[in-house]
């Protein structure tokens, strides 16, 4: 069936907020001294108001359960309203409605600037002609009513939601509607308000509106940074972040990510010094890398999936180029065929000087190779660092890494979203 006009349902159609809802439940419990019940029962307070959840299943009377949900936005509005997910497959099909000029419109119990910040924050709200949600102050507007905001006139249209309060709302604004299982509403509630069509997947849905199934677009983001600066840390940070984007992620590192590479990482990052020269060395890395990029790296993005690697050709320029000594050019020149075109949409710069981070590794046990250099080869590699940012600052997010791992982790949560849109990753 081909309609011109699809207006979404947000909490549990195009995203998932459990995860939110959970977190500052429990929060406000703890925070009123009161048990927290077991998840099964958390999980019962997503989709209907707060304050009745709190009496019903905490046994609050009207005055603690509205403390209660003070409590809860306390820390929603600042962290709770982040813990979402984008349902797989969902950014593809806004973005493929999109591109055939199908008007697209959202219509949302939650208030409307969190809807609004919630959409742009994942890089979905490009796609939407229109938001409708209630004002703070008004949490029982009719879904109907919500609707109605933002039909548009003389358009084939239809809506799309997870609850029977979707459904009877679409009914009222005169629309037909499309019922998804994977959300929050209970299955028979949804049922027994007779949606015009049901599917159970986002698949589903895409092959129900766009006559066929259509995938992510693959990206690759690169970590750098000095040995300590704090990449392993940061590489989780950033596969949930991705994941919470709707991407299935595919971690890897260099040297290594694949089993030859992982067998020249051996050779490179041994213990004893074992008499490569500085250009073998360089040879090496980028022979690791050829291989990576031909078995990992490309295969991963073509086939739609985020590829994040701690470290990257940039490693090479920094290490080979900077602390080795070899120059900028020539490290660029063996890398040529290895990389093949292939360089990283993002690069996340973990910015710290070389004295914080020899400081840091005071205590690591075996250190390798690299590790072992003095510090006037980290001074080296810090400053052919800088030069790269200064020369592709576009391409590099840099994040201050000598803050606590919770505040890194914050920077990339805010600022790499922004980013990736600006690139037209997203
Ligand atoms: P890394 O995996 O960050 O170290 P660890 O596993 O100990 O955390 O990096 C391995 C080392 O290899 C690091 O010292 C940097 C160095 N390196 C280069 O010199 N050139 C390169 O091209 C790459 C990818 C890494």
């Amino acid at each position: 069936m081909q309609y011109d006009a699809v207006i979404f349902d947000l909490d549990g159609t195009l995203t998932d907020s459990g995860r939110g809802i959970v977190e500052c439940t429990r929060y406000a419990l703890q925070k009123a001294g009161r048990p927290v019940p077991s998840d099964d029962i958390l999980q019962l307070f997503l989709g209907p108001p707060l304050a009745d959840s709190f009496m019903r299943y905490c046994g609050m009377n009207e005055e603690e359960a509205a403390r209660a949900t003070d409590d809860y936005r306390e820390r929603y509005l600042p962290i709770g309203w982040r813990e979402n997910k984008v349902f797989a497959g969902i950014r593809p099909l806004l973005r493929a409605l999109s591109e055939r000029g199908v008007y697209l419109a959202v219509a949302t119990g939650k208030p409307k600037h969190t809807s609004i910040d919630i959409l742009r924050y994942y890089g979905l709200l490009q796609y939407f002609d229109k938001v409708a949600g209630p004002a703070p102050q008004d949490l029982h507007a009719d879904k109907g009513e919500l609707i109605r905001r933002v039909l548009p006139a003389g358009k084939h249209t239809v809506m799309v939601g997870d609850t029977a309060g979707d459904i009877i709302g679409a009914r009222d604004a005169g629309i037909d509607s499309i019922a998804v299982l994977y959300g929050y509403g209970k299955n028979e509630d949804v049922l027994s308000a007779k949606p015009t069509y049901l599917v159970s997947d986002v698949q589903g849905l895409q092959t129900l509106l766009l006559g066929e199934t259509v995938g992510e677009r693959g990206f690759f983001i690169s970590v750098e940074g000095l040995d300590g600066c704090g990449k392993t840390t940061q590489m989780k940070t950033l596969c949930g972040l991705l994941d919470d984007f709707g991407y299935a992620v595919h971690m890897t590192r260099e040297p290594g990510g694949c089993p030859v590479a992982e067998r020249i990482r051996d050779i490179l990052l041994a213990q004893k010094e074992n008499g490569l020269t500085d250009v073998a060395e360089a040879i090496l890395f980028a022979a690791s890398r050829a291989q990576h990029v031909h078995d990992v790296i490309r295969p991963c993005v073509q086939a739609g999936k985020a590829v994040i690697s701690d470290r990257f050709l940039d490693s090479s320029v920094a290490y080979q180029g900077g602390g080795r000594q070899l120059g900028t050019e020539k490290v660029l020149k063996i890398n040529e065929p290895a990389v093949d075109g292939c360089m990283p949409d993002v690069t996340v710069y973990l910015k710290i000087d070389h004295q914080t981070a020899m400081a840091r590794r005071v205590h690591a046990t075996q250190p390798d190779r690299i590790e072992q250099q003095n510090e006037a080869f980290f001074a080296r590699v810090e400053n052919a660092y800088e030069q790269m940012l200064a020369r592709d600052a576009e391409r590099f997010l840099v994040v201050d890494g000598r803050k606590t791992r919770e505040q890194v982790a914050q920077e990339i949560r805010s600022q790499l979203p922004p980013m990736l849109l600006k690139r037209g990753v997203l």
